[in-house]
């Protein structure tokens, strides 16, 4: 059955008390939650993880199948895993990636995504309504693609 999956990369776990100044005061559990409100009225699965081991999500993309979508926010992976970006390129799944923060508006690092490519588009700096966003497009995206 096809699931919209929502994977939030390295030290997303730690959101309501990690510099609130960039990422908010919502804990991770309050965004998903959020997220699941949305797309349970419309009847779609969704499922969101969290992990801070690259090589679980890596595991977890390559799990994906092809009628899946994938809201992704890699964290600082963002910036460094082309193992990442490789992974989603292999499966075709489409992937939006979301930030909480603008990541082109801080550290010069920080503006450059290696994942955005291979994505469908980028939500950066609308903090936790980017993921309800994020949520909002990927059931219409579902719902589109299975009429
Ligand atoms: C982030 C931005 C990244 O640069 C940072 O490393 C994060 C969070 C965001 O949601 O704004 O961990 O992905």
């Amino acid at each position: 059955m096809a699931r919209i999956w929502v994977f939030h990369g390295p030290n997303l776990n730690l959101l309501g008390l990690r510099e609130p100044e960039h990422y908010g005061t919502r804990t991770l559990a309050e965004i998903n939650q959020d997220m699941l409100g949305t797309a349970h009225q419309k009847g779609i699965n969704v499922e969101c993880r969290q992990t801070n081991h690259e090589g679980d999500l890596i595991d977890w993309i390559q799990d994906l199948t092809p009628d899946d979508f994938l809201i992704l926010n890699p964290g600082a992976w963002t910036h460094t895993s082309y193992a990442i970006r490789d992974a989603i390129g292999g499966v075709k799944v489409p992937t939006l990636e979301v930030h909480l923060s603008n990541i082109h508006a801080r550290e010069a690092f920080r503006a450059n995504s290696v994942i955005a490519p291979v994505c469908i588009g980028q939500i950066s700096g609308l903090g936790a309504e980017g993921y309800v966003l994020a949520m909002r497009y990927a059931i219409d995206y579902q719902l589109r693609r299975n009429k």
